[in-house]
C-alpha cells in the first residue's frame, strides 16, 4: 500500500526545485535545476519564463519518479516561489510578452521617485512602500515598453502573474488564473485589510484590473494539473510566497515568533497576529498566511543581498572557488581585520530603503586578504539581520529567539556570529528546507492530511540552538563600525 506524500515546488531566484515530503515531513525525493540570470542593463535583472517553466516541469517529473519508486503516492501539490517577480503573458498562447522582471531589478526607481509626489499612504493600504522591489511598477513598465501591450491588456488579452500564478496557469493548462494572499500582498496592488485588489492603487500604478488574477487563500483549490503534463493529474492545494512559506514551515503560528531565511537575500518575518500592524521603523506589513478563513499578518524586514554576497566573492571578484570555502576561509582569521563589507549590490532594503546605494568595502590595508573579505561578507549578513531585529523591537515586538533556515545557516560559524550580534538565541531546525515544507503543509492542510496548525508544530524538531557568547563591549563596537559603514555608503550614493 503506497504511503501518503506531498510535492512542494520551490521556484526560487536562482533555481527551480521539487521536494517530496512524507506525511511526517521527511524528505523522500528532491530535484533541483539552476537557470540563467540575465543582467541586460545596469540594475536590471531578468529571467526567461520558458526556462523557469521547463526547469520546474523537469524537477517535478524527477522528484515524482523517485518518490513513486520509494513507494509513495502524492496526494497534493504545494507551490512556493520567489516573490514580486513579474510576468505578463498572452492569454491565448500562454507565451510571455517580455522576460520575467526579477524582484531585485531596479529599473523602475525613477517611476517610483515620480510617484512619490502623489503622496499616497501606501503603508496603510498595501503595507508596502514605493520601491522598485514590488510588482506594480514592473507591470506598468512592461505594459508601457512592449509595443501594443497597453491596448492588449485593456482588451483583456494579457494576464499578469507573480511566479506562483504563472506556474499555476501553465500547470493547469491555462484553466486557472489565481494567486494567494501572500503573493498578492507583495504587488503593492492588494489592500491588506480587504484582501482584494484596490482600485486606488491600480489607478496610482496604472495597472488595468483586466490583467489581474483571482486572489485565493494560501490553502485553497488552485485547480488540477492538466492531462498529459505529469504521470497523472494532481490537485494543487497550497500556494505561498517563499518567505511566508518558510514562516509556515518554521511553525511561526503565534504572535512574536520570528524566522529569518538566508537565500539570495535575507528575509525576516515576525508573526503579528490577525490584525495588520503598521511599522514606524521602515518594515513592511505583509500577509503571513490565510488558512481556513483566517489571515495572520507579519512584519517583514527584507535584505536584498545575503547568500548573493558569497556568490559575488565566487563569481564577481573570484576570490573563492566555491561557496563552502567561505566558512573555512573565515575561520582562518581571528576577525575581519577591520574590513566591513556593505553588500548594497541591489540598493539597500529594510530598514534603509535606498535604491541608489551601491556596495562598498571599508578598512582595506595591504594586509587584507581574501579571508578577511570572506569573513566580512558573512558578518554583513549578521549585521543586516541585527538592523531588522532592532526595527522590530522598536515597533514594540518582543522576540525571544530567531528561527533560521536557508543555505547559509548550515554554517555553524554564521549561526554563532548571528547569536553573538543579535544577543538572542538562534534556533536551527532539523529539516532546513522549511520553505518547501511550508508549501507542502499548505497542500496537506487543504487535502485533509493535516487537521490544523497545532498538528504541524510537532513535526520539525530543533537541530541546534546557538546562544550569544560575545561580550557586550565587543558587540557594540562591531555594530557601531557597521553603522558608520552603512552611513558612508549611503552618502556616497547621493
Ligand atoms: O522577495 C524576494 C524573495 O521571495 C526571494 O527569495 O529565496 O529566492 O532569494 P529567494
Amino acid at each position: 500500500m503506497p504511503q501518503n506524500a506531498l510535492l512542494a515546488i520551490d521556484q526560487g531566484t536562482t533555481s527551480s526545485r521539487a521536494i517530496v515530503f512524507s506525511e511526517n515531513a521527511e524528505i523522500i525525493a528532491s530535484s533541483q535545476l539552476e537557470f540563467t540570470q540575465f543582467y541586460p542593463n545596469d540594475g536590471w535583472v531578468e529571467h526567461d519564463p520558458e526556462e523557469i517553466w521547463s526547469t520546474t516541469l523537469t524537477v517535478c517529473k524527477d522528484a515524482i519518479a523517485i518518490a513513486q519508486e520509494a513507494g509513495y503516492l502524492i496526494k497534493s501539490i504545494g507551490i512556493t516561489n520567489q516573490r514580486e517577480t513579474t510576468v505578463v503573458w498572452d492569454r491565448k498562447t500562454g507565451k510571455a510578452i517580455y522576460n520575467a522582471i526579477v524582484w531585485q531589478d531596479r529599473r523602475t526607481a525613477d517611476i517610483c521617485a515620480k510617484l512619490s509626489s502623489k503622496n499616497i499612504d501606501l503603508s496603510s493600504r498595501s503595507g508596502l512602500r514605493l520601491d522598485p522591489y514590488f510588482s506594480a511598477t514592473k507591470i506598468a513598465w512592461i505594459l508601457d515598453n512592449v509595443e501594443g501591450a497597453r491596448q492588449r491588456a485593456s482588451a483583456g488579452d494579457l494576464a499578469f502573474g507573480t511566479i506562483d500564478t504563472f506556474l499555476i496557469w501553465r500547470l493547469t493548462g491555462g484553466v486557472v488564473h489565481a494567486t494567494d494572499t501572500t503573493n498578492a500582498s507583495r504587488t503593492n496592488l492588494m489592500n491588506l485589510h480587504t484582501l482584494a485588489w484596490d482600485d486606488e492603487l491600480l489607478s496610482l500604478f496604472n495597472v488595468p484590473a483586466a490583467v489581474l488574477p483571482e486572489i485565493k487563500q494560501s490553502e485553497d483549490d488552485f485547480g488540477t494539473t492538466a492531462d498529459g503534463l505529469l504521470d497523472q493529474r494532481y490537485p494543487i492545494g497550497g500556494v505561498a510566497g517563499d518567505q511566508q512559506a518558510a514562516l509556515i514551515g518554521q511553525c511561526c503560528f503565534t504572535p512574536g515568533t520570528l524566522k529569518s531565511t538566508y537565500g539570495t537575500g535575507c528575509f525576516a518575518l515576525v508573526n503579528t497576529g490577525e490584525t495588520p500592524l503598521r511599522s514606524s521603523n521602515q518594515l513592511l506589513t505583509t500577509v503571513g498566511y490565510s488558512i481556513n478563513g483566517k489571515t495572520s499578518y507579519a512584519l517583514e524586514g527584507s535584505i536584498f543581498i545575503a547568500g548573493a554576497a558569497v556568490q559575488w566573492l565566487r563569481d564577481g571578484i573570484k576570490v573563492i572557488d566555491n561557496a563552502k570555502q567561505t566558512k573555512a576561509l573565515a575561520e582562518t582569521v581571528e576577525d575581519s581585520h577591520g574590513v566591513v563589507l556593505v553588500p548594497a549590490f541591489a540598493g539597500l532594503g529594510a530598514p534603509h530603503w535606498d535604491p541608489h546605494a551601491r556596495g562598498s568595502v571599508f578598512g582595506l590595508t595591504r594586509g587584507t586578504t581574501e579571508a578577511h573579505l570572506a569573513r566580512a561578507a558573512l558578518e554583513s549578513v549578521c549585521y543586516q539581520t541585527h538592523d531588522l531585529l532592532n526595527a522590530m523591537q522598536q515597533d514594540g515586538i518582543e522576540v525571544a529567539s530567531i528561527r533560521v533556515d536557508g543555505g547559509m545557516v548550515a554554517n555553524n560559524w554564521v549561526c554563532q556570529y548571528l547569536a553573538d550580534i543579535l544577543n538572542i538565541d538562534v534556533v536551527r531546525p532539523q529539516v532546513m528546507e522549511t520553505t518547501a515544507l511550508g508549501a507542502a503543509y499548505l497542500a496537506g492542510l487543504h487535502c485533509g492530511l493535516y487537521k490544523d496548525l497545532t498538528q504541524l508544530t510537532a513535526q520539525n524538531p530543533i537541530d541546534k540552538t546557538f546562544e550569544a557568547s560575545m561580550s557586550s563591549e565587543q558587540r557594540s563596537k562591531s555594530i557601531t563600525r557597521w553603522k558608520a559603514a552603512v552611513d558612508a555608503t549611503r552618502l556616497f550614493a547621493q
